[in-house]
């Protein structure tokens, strides 16, 4: 059922404010008479010291869940201090790389049904992994092949473009890093500071919402391109990726998520007058290195649109012009969750200007189950 939405990825991208609280429902135990914050995750809770000690966290999907890992992998290395390693299903099966016992391999799946992550699964079972599966689908294979795990409890998502799994997805990531890390008195004050931050993410998300009529608007001005690069870099290089992934599949227009640090070593070729960039330059550790960028691709001309946080409009575009999307700040490791919002939008909308089946992009299917 629709509702008042055309599409299911319409109704999808709007319910995420909702879908975010069922995720976190029950797993964030606030305050006390001590004030201690905490995460529960049941599913997991006879594993937690296992996947602490293990030599390395394998984070292992396909297309938008493996962004979604991308997105939560820094977090994960702060809090835990385990070294994280990315692995595309696919390419883990065809390279037959090495998985050891001491590994915890952590499977991200929305439908928990896809193919080539359940050929890598069983590659990790066989080499003795500890195996982890993150799904929204209980009772699919992965979630019963693997020792255990957690659910993301985003619910039905019917739209072929994946997007409240994904915000669920690096929320019950966050909260895993939350989970394993160790809560020495130093990383406190980050701890809580992430635990609030994602009791309040759905109020943010809700705030970014809002800003449909102006992604539709930027959908306006660009739906005749042929192509769109999306730059990103720490957190948000898993967003330029997902937004380029959106756009491409849904809307068929041509996008690249690139990672932002690269630039120099090959895209910039690419930069002119006519070829629309977006830049994500939210506040955080890489954000003077994203203004270097903007002035880099400015003094080549480049058609520029930078998502920022609000109030950073101005100083954003000094010395040129561009179009901003301003998103509220959160913290830096839950602003992936904000900043995918506009992308999705951006779109969801490109689609319909372009006249393109929304719901159902021609060539793909919701579960991928052959390889
Ligand atoms: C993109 C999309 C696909 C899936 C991929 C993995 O919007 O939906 O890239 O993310 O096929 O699917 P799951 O998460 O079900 O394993």
């Amino acid at each position: 059922n629709k509702g008042k939405y055309e599409h299911y990825m319409q109704k999808e991208i709007h319910e995420q404010p909702e879908s975010l609280t069922t995720t976190m429902r029950g797993r964030l135990i606030r305050g006390g008479s001590c004030k201690v914050k905490t995460v529960l995750l049941g599913g997991l809770k006879d594993h937690i010291k296992t996947i602490r000690r293990s030599r390395r966290i394998v984070f292992i999907g396909c297309g938008t869940s493996y962004n979604a890992a991308l997105a939560a992998r820094p977090i994960i290395e702060e809090l835990s201090g385990v070294p994280v390693t990315m692995e595309i299903a696919s390419d883990l099966v065809d390279r037959q790389g090495p998985i050891y016992r001491e590994d915890t391999a952590v499977f991200v799946s929305q439908s928990g049904e896809t193919a080539d992550t359940l050929l890598a699964l069983e590659y990790a079972l066989e080499n003795g992994a500890l195996c982890v599966g993150i799904t929204n689908t209980v009772g699919s294979a992965i979630a019963r092949k693997t020792h255990c795990g957690i659910h993301i409890n985003a619910g039905c998502e019917i739209g072929v473009a994946s997007t409240k799994a994904y915000t669920s997805q690096i929320v019950v990531m966050a909260m895993l890093a939350l989970a394993i890390g160790d809560d020495a008195i130093s990383s406190q004050t980050r701890r809580e500071a992430i635990i609030d931050g994602l009791i309040d993410l759905p109020n943010k998300v809700r705030e970014v919402l809002k800003l449909d009529q102006e992604m539709k608007d930027l959908a306006k001005l660009l739906m005749a391109e042929q192509s769109l690069l999306v730059f990103g870099r720490g957190y948000n290089f898993a967003t330029a990726l997902e937004g380029a992934l959106k756009v491409k599949e849904v809307s068929l227009m041509h996008s690249e998520g690139m990672l932002a640090g690269e630039m120099k070593h090959g895209p910039l070729a690419l930069v002119d007058e006519n070829l629309p960039i977006i830049v994500i330059a939210t506040r955080d550790a890489c954000f003077s290195k994203q203004q270097s960028v903007i002035q880099q691709l400015h003094a080549r001309k480049g058609r520029l649109i930078v998502m920022c946080s609000k109030g950073d409009a101005a100083s954003v575009c000094a010395g040129g012009s561009c179009r901003v999307i301003e998103v509220p700040q959160v913290e830096d490791c839950l602003q992936p969750v904000v900043n995918i919002v506009p992308l999705q939008l951006l779109a969801y909308h490109l689609t319909v200007l372009r006249g393109h089946n929304v719901d159902q992009p021609r060539n793909l299917a919701k579960s991928v189950t052959t390889q």
